[in-house]
């Protein structure tokens, strides 16, 4: 595809960071355990930031690959977003991950990896530039909006996000998989409805979110 010179400067812009970041995998990842970029469109408005790349991620080298992508991607797509126009990417670049039992398990990611990837994600954020950021799940939330934010009490709601962005706050979708019965149907409910409100607000071009940090 035909980049616009603005797309091929931040094509640029991406290219470098990409690699600068690749300098961090030693000191942040496990061994073995390489970086998963963010992907989609460079004149993406809105970026979804998730928490840290799984197994599938990890072997497809790409972001929400796996079940919980495949839940994002349907319901964006039922909000009439399509993922190709959107940059999707993660608070922690590399796979999470502990041993039990001589298997290799996801694990929540750290305090220190979530610190040692956040100046990445502001400066790959501060590339694309969108006019939203959606938070999947609380680790994203806390990483963009602040640091104590409170996902069940303030998903859903509007934030001033760096460099004046638009930020909201969702489930992440491999939370919403772990539901069962009315927690299912709770959650998935207002997992559609937050990604309505972005589709909206891009529809609307709307400009002012109703809470700021
Ligand atoms: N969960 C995330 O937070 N990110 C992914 O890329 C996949 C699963």
């Amino acid at each position: 595809m035909k980049q616009t010179t603005g797309e091929s400067a931040k094509h640029a812009a991406m290219e470098e960071l990409k690699t600068r970041s690749m300098g961090k995998v030693p000191n942040l990842c496990a061994p073995g355990h390489p970086l998963v970029w963010g992907e989609g469109s460079l004149a993406a408005k809105v970026a979804i930031v998730g928490e840290a790349p799984g197994d599938k991620e990890e072997q497809l080298g790409r972001p929400f690959v796996g079940p919980a992508g495949a839940l994002l991607d349907r319901e964006l797509k039922q909000a009439g977003l399509d993922r190709k126009d959107i940059w999707i990417t993660n608070a922690v670049k590399c796979r999470p991950v502990k041993e039990i039992s001589k298997q290799i398990v996801n694990r929540s990611p750290t305090v220190r990896e979530i610190r040692g990837w956040s100046e990445t994600l502001m400066e790959e954020l501060e590339i694309i530039a969108p006019q939203i950021i959606l938070c999947a799940g609380a680790v994203a939330a806390r990483a963009i909006i602040r640091k104590d934010f409170a996902l069940t009490k303030e998903r859903g709601r509007w934030f001033n996000g760096p460099l004046g962005t638009m930020v909201i706050a969702t489930f992440h979708p491999a939370y919403i998989l772990r539901q069962t019965g009315e927690d299912w149907d709770r959650t998935i409910k207002l997992f559609k409805s937050d990604i309505r409100k972005v589709a909206e607000a891009i529809e609307s071009g709307e400009k002012e979110p109703e809470a700021h940090i």
